[in-house]
């Protein structure tokens, strides 16, 4: 993505350790519907690694993304003050596959400034949440 180099927030060791942290979640990723599993990572403003996978349901529409199952489990963590980092997304298709829409929302509310990585064509991207999800919703 154009404008400044968002990689900066984020040391080469931050950014493999949650770039690891991902892929790990891709063996827990419950699927069975999509076969699609994708691990998110995340490290919050205070310095904590949390991690999350997709969680799909019979009623398709209440399977929760990776990047959400990690967010949510960050704020029962740290609480309502969790300020998000950084994200990654790994899925284990190999597929560009940046978070969806409900999830940019999700992490805009945490991280407006948020570095996300995610995966691109044949290679890693990454931009902003702000980036990716300009004029998002706040209160
Ligand atoms: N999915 C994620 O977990 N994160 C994304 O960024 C995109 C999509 C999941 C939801 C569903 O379980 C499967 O991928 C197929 O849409």
């Amino acid at each position: 993505m154009s404008g400044s180099p968002a990689s900066a927030v984020l040391s080469k060791n931050e950014r493999e350790r949650l770039i690891d942290a991902a892929r790990t979640m891709l063996d827990r990723a419950y699927a069975p519907y999509s076969k699609f599993h994708v691990g998110a990572a995340i490290l919050t403003e205070a310095g904590n690694l949390y991690t999350g996978c997709n969680v799909e349901n019979a009623s398709y529409g209440v399977t929760n993304c990776a990047e959400r199952t990690a967010i949510f489990s960050a704020v029962a963590a740290e609480g309502p003050g969790m300020k998000l980092k950084a994200v990654a997304v790994l899925n284990s298709a190999t597929m560009p596959c940046s978070p969806c829409g409900a999830c940019r929302q999700v992490i805009y509310e945490f991280g407006p400034k948020a570095l996300i990585v995610y995966q691109g064509d044949g290679k890693l991207s990454e931009a902003t949440a702000e980036q990716l999800l300009p004029a998002g919703f706040h209160f």
